[in-house]
């Protein structure tokens, strides 16, 4: 199915008109819905207007104030320290609520990005044990990498392609390298803003630019129904969700550009800016989310539906096929075995993504079940809370059409070329 007929159907089926929800979206999220829509939106709203949240969250400047002073000092990595993809990550450990060393266990992920950012325990428990099982090996797994193991290792599996500031590795021959045209683009978005705030209404739409700049660039573009669906997207509200600075004027956050570029490791003017791997930093009087507000499964999730309201063709899975401008959409109803219609996807895509890893994971891995356990756990009390519907085989010949997917295979399979980077 080419893009457009999905892209159609989404439309068709509602993605337009939401909030419909029925059983299948998470219960939090489509009461937050309903109420959002209710209400007046706030075209000014530091968050963007219509996003969650609805009143603005409480703020406490004593437990939400970070710490870069003491143990949590700035140092920048040493040569045997790893760091990788994710600014998060890279952050917390050259603050030392990581160690500083790049390898942590799930306890360590857990406790730094729920105590520092204000992510949801649901939300680090799926991210950090996906991490440990999936990058491996298990325990103290690394956010660099290694062949088969880290975040670099894992093209395909964790780390995907249509990142908002890393290239696609099949465009660059790099998975890590921050590419300056990306951050720039993202930059000028708020060029003519009085204050620049790189809000979810902002991000939404760079969303959808390095969507189609995979398209358009990336002849082995892979958007997958977890890496690309959930993954990828992650990636972008994230940028929001966790980099924002919060205080009692704006209790939600805003992003400014001295602090995104702090988060991205980014110096120099704006006709120059400098990027310098691993240099990721918390800024000082730096505050993050509210513990009552913690960033959920069910708020990601509806954070999704945000971008898709302006930008469907997130919703359409996909590839290209070996050339840039090729990309196929992958019929989600194919693939899942009838499991998934497309309006079902574009209800809830946290289930659809989460079903899928779950079905997939034994031949994505080549790990016993035994070994796959831990996160069979987490990911399905995942997809009990949010009440997805199951599904029981993936249907793998609809995804070997995608020249650029490579799954991890196991631990003795090839790994994609050029995918650990350092
Ligand atoms: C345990 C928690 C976390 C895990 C396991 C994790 C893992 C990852 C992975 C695998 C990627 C690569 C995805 C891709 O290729 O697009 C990534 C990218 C990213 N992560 Fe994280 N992450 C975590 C927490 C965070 C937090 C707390 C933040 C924000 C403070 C964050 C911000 C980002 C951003 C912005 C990117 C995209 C970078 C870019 O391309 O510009 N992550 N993360
Ligand atoms: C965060 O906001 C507070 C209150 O406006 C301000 O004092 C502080 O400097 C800000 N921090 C950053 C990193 O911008
Ligand atoms: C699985 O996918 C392939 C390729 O899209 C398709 O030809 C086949 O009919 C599908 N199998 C089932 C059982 O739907």
């Amino acid at each position: 199915m080419k893009t457009s007929t999905v892209i159609a159907a989404f439309l068709a089926g509602g993605v337009a008109a939401y909030p419909n929800m029925d059983k299948m979206t998470a219960p939090l999220a489509a009461k937050a819905y309903e109420q959002a829509r209710k209400r007046a939106i706030d075209p000014k709203a530091p968050q963007g207007a219509g996003a969650l949240p609805l009143v603005p969250p409480p703020f406490d400047a004593k437990s939400q104030f970070v710490s870069t002073t003491g143990d949590h000092k700035w140092i920048a990595p040493g040569a045997s320290d790893q760091r990788g993809m994710c600014p998060g990550l890279n952050a917390l450990a050259n603050h030392g609520y990581l160690p500083r060393n790049g390898k942590a266990t799930i306890t360590q992920y857990i406790d730094a990005v729920t105590s520092v950012y204000g992510m949801g325990v649901d939300l680090a428990t799926f991210l950090a044990t996906y991490g440990a099982v999936i990058d491996g090996p298990l325990l103290s797994w690394s956010i660099g990498g290694a062949p088969h193991t880290g975040i670099g290792g894992s093209h395909g599996n964790y780390e995907s392609d249509s990142s908002p500031l890393k290239g696609d590795l099949y465009q660059y021959g790099n998975l890590g390298k921050l590419v300056i045209s990306q951050y720039k683009e993202l930059a000028n978005m708020q060029a003519d803003a009085d204050e620049p705030n790189y809000n979810l209404e902002v991000l939404r739409e760079f969303r959808g630019k390095r969507y189609q700049e995979s398209i358009d660039k990336n002849p082995k573009y892979v958007y997958g129904p977890f890496t690309g669906l959930l993954v990828s997207q992650a990636a972008f509200t994230f940028i929001y969700r966790f980099m924002a600075n919060k205080s009692s004027e704006y209790p939600e956050g805003v992003l400014d550009k001295n602090t995104l570029k702090s988060f991205m490791a980014i110096t120099g003017s704006d006709d120059n800016p400098v990027w310098t791997f691993g240099h990721e930093r918390i800024p000082d009087n730096f505050y993050g989310r509210n513990d009552l507000d913690a960033y959920t499964i069910p708020y990601f999730n509806t954070d999704v539906l945000y971008i898709a309201e302006t930008q469907p063709e997130i919703l359409a899975i996909g590839c290209n096929q070996n050339k840039v401008d090729s990309f196929d959409a992958i019929d989600v109803n194919t693939i899942s075995n009838g499991a998934y219609t497309v309006q079902q996807v574009a209800k809830n895509p946290v289930c659809f993504a989460t079903e899928f890893a779950l079905a997939e994971l034994p031949a994505l891995t080549g790990l016993s079940s035994l070994v796959l356990s831990p996160l069979t756990k987490v990911l399905n009390s995942v997809t009990s809370g949010l009440n997805c519907a199951s599904i029981g085989n993936v249907n793998t010949s609809a995804l070997a059409v995608c020249p650029g997917l490579t799954f991890y295979g196991g631990p003795t399979a090839p790994v994609a070329k050029g995918a650990i980077q350092s």
